[in-house]
């Protein structure tokens, strides 16, 4: 019998899918679960054929071009490959994986958890109450804003973007979409399409952003666009911390042009800009975009079955990243 291939895994991961790679690998892991050192990644993918990473494991291009040259694939336990120096992974031979899909719907559920908490200022009204400074109801207390009728801006109409779009239609909202490319019809469901982000920034109350991060979309809401949103308006980030100019949003929460903001993804993440904790008007969840039991589980197995196509069955991986 043919021993099975050396798998570093870089984070602890749900307890079935943790035993199903103990199953069909030698797995090397480490107990901690923070992310690792650059030098220590290295060092642990010695004779490793795969490696199963996650976001925030420092695999930009120099750590890349150390890397052993047993490892033959890089299987991202994530949809987000901005922690991955692709190019530089491709260059050397070794194939990217994601996975996609499987996380789409429990994202949008914390975009849409957050867009009610903002509106809805449910974040200080718990600080009231834990701080115990609620003094009882009271007729002009803590008013948020209806989301029925609001128009709903969708910053990348992905997966993600087209499941939160049906749901805040249980909502009542209208949907507007800025996207490179128009989707068809039957994925638009009415939602109304923006070819350019100035168009879409005047039409939209409450922005959702579904956009990757990178250097292409880096500070992608900046001052300028800010500007360009309704006062009043209500942003949301469950997408990639580095596509918000933090210091230009926190101006605006200060000077009320944004009413509020719910943000689940940080430059820099887990380092927060300041400002935000001073900030009353913003919600701040812990990346948890994909955090539940079945996303979890559903993307351990795709980056597993990422791997299995290249280590077992020397195919290209079903979520090959290009
Ligand atoms: C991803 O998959 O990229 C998410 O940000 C992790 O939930």
């Amino acid at each position: 019998m043919t021993e099975p291939p050396t798998l570093l895994v870089t984070r602890r991961l749900p307890p079935a899918v943790e035993a199903r790679a103990r199953r069909d690998y030698a797995v090397r892991q480490r107990e901690e679960d923070e992310p690792l050192s650059a030098d220590a990644l290295v060092a642990l993918a010695e004779g490793a054929a795969g490696i199963l990473c996650a976001p925030g494991d420092p695999l930009g291009a120099e750590t890349i071009a150390r890397l052993p040259a047993s490892v033959r694939v890089l299987a991202t336990f994530s949809v987000g490959t901005d922690h991955i120096a692709v190019a530089a992974a491709r260059a050397r031979g070794i194939l990217v994986a994601n996975t996609p899909e499987v996380l789409s719907v429990a994202t949008a559920e914390i975009a849409m958890l957050l867009i009610l908490m903002a509106a809805r200022r449910a974040s200080e009204g718990e600080r009231l109450l834990r701080e115990g400074r609620w003094t009882g109801w009271a007729p002009t207390q803590l008013m948020g804003v209806t989301l029925a009728g609001k128009r709903l801006g969708i910053l990348g109409m992905g997966r993600i973007g087209r499941e939160l779009a049906r749901m805040a239609r249980g909502f009542g909202m209208d949907i507007h979409y800025h996207n490179r490319t128009r989707l068809p019809p039957d994925q638009e469901a009415g939602a109304a399409y923006y070819p350019t982000p100035e168009a879409f920034l005047r039409a939209t109350e409450v922005l959702s952003m579904h956009i990757p991060g990178g250097e292409a979309t880096r500070k992608w809401l900046n001052a300028e666009r800010i500007a360009l949103l309704p006062r009043g308006a209500i942003v949301v980030n469950t997408g990639r911390g580095g596509t918000v100019d933090d210091a230009a949003l926190v101006a605006a929460l200060h000077s009320g042009h944004i009413r509020a903001a719910g943000l689940d993804v940080y430059d820099g993440e887990p380092h927060l800009f300041p400002g935000y904790l001073s900030a009353p008007n913003v919600t701040l969840l812990p990346h948890l975009g994909s955090a539940t039991v079945e996303t979890r589980d559903a993307m351990g197995f795709r980056a597993l079955d990422n791997l299995d196509a290249v280590l077992k069955r020397g195919a290209p991986p079903p979520f090959e990243v290009r």
